[in-house]
C-alpha cells in the first residue's frame, strides 16, 4: 500500500467524506485483497459476539474482485446472512442484475445455505420489491456491514444525485428514472445504510476522481451522505488538489 495523497490532502478528503478512515491502495487488486480481509475480520467478530454476520453486498463491477478474493478466506458462511444493497429491476437470473454478479463472483463458490441469501425481488417491479424487502429487513437484525460502491456521478447503491429516492426516509426505496441503466431499481434507503454497524466503500479507477473532487469541494453527493464509513480508494481514483 502506498499513499497518493499527502497527509494534509488525506485529512481534507477524509473530512469531506465524513469518513471514519480513508485508505489509498496501489491498485484494484490491493484494494480488493485488503477489503476482503476486513470483511473476514468483521464476520469473525460478529459471529463470535452475536452468532451471525449480516452483510449487504454492493453491485457494480468494482466489488467483483473483492468477492473473488473472499472465496479463499476462512469464513464461517453458515452463520452469514447475505443481503443486497440495491438491485436492478430485471428478470431473475439476468446477467445485469447485481445478484447475478455476486452469484458468479462469490456465492457459487462458498458453502452457504440458500436460505441465508436474501435477494431483492426486483423482478416484481420496484414498488412491490421495495415493500417486500422492507418487510424482510424489519424482521432481521441490524446490518453488521454494508459494502458500497460509488458511481462517476457520486451515486451510491441506487441513490442518485437529485433523484427523489435519495431523499426518502423509507428503509427500502423504489427508484425510477435512474441515469444508469436500468432506470428502474430498488435500493436500501439512506436511513438503512446509515444504521449499519459498519460501512465500507470500494472506489477504484480514474473515472471516480471527478466525483471525489466535487465532494472534497463540499458538494453533498449521495456517497458523501453516509458518515462514519471506511473509504478504500485506489491511487487512480484519488482526487487531485
Ligand atoms: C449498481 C450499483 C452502483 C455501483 C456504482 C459503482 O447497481 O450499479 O449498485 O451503486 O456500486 O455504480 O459501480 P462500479 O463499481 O461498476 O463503478
Amino acid at each position: 500500500m502506498s499513499l497518493a495523497l499527502n497527509f494534509a490532502q488525506q485529512l481534507r478528503a477524509q473530512e469531506a467524506l465524513h469518513a471514519q478512515q480513508l485508505v489509498v491502495h496501489d491498485d484494484l487488486q490491493a484494494l480488493s485483497a485488503a477489503v476482503a480481509q476486513r470483511i473476514a475480520a468483521s464476520a469473525s467478530a460478529a459471529i463470535t459476539a452475536r452468532g451471525a454476520f449480516h452483510l449487504a453486498l454492493a453491485g457494480g463491477e468494482t466489488p467483483r474482485h473483492c468477492y473473488q478474493k473472499l472465496r479463499g478466506l476462512e469464513i464461517d458462511w453458515a452463520h452469514v446472512q447475505i443481503y443486497l444493497g440495491d438491485e436492478r429491476c430485471l428478470p431473475q437470473g439476468d446477467p445485469q442484475r447485481n445478484d447475478s454478479m455476486a452469484q458468479q463472483a462469490l456465492l457459487d463458490f462458498i458453502d452457504i445455505p440458500q436460505g441465508n441469501i436474501h435477494h431483492i425481488p426486483a423482478e416484481l417491479g420496484a414498488h412491490q420489491a421495495a415493500l417486500g424487502y422492507a418487510a424482510l429487513l424489519e424482521d432481521s437484525p441490524r446490518l453488521d456491514l454494508v459494502l458500497l460502491g460509488m458511481g462517476e456521478d457520486g451515486h451510491t447503491a441506487s441513490l442518485f444525485p437529485d433523484n427523489p429516492a435519495t431523499e426518502s426516509l423509507e428503509p427500502v426505496v423504489p427508484v425510477y428514472d435512474a441515469p444508469k441503466p436500468p432506470a428502474e431499481r430498488v435500493t436500501l434507503g439512506l436511513a438503512t445504510l446509515n444504521a449499519a454497524r459498519q460501512k465500507i466503500f470500494l472506489v477504484a479507477g480514474a473515472g471516480k476522481r471527478d466525483a471525489l473532487e466535487q465532494i472534497c469541494r463540499g458538494k453533498a453527493l449521495p456517497a458523501a451522505r453516509i458518515p462514519g464509513a471506511e473509504w478504500h480508494l485506489d491511487r487512480a481514483a484519488c482526487p487531485g488538489f
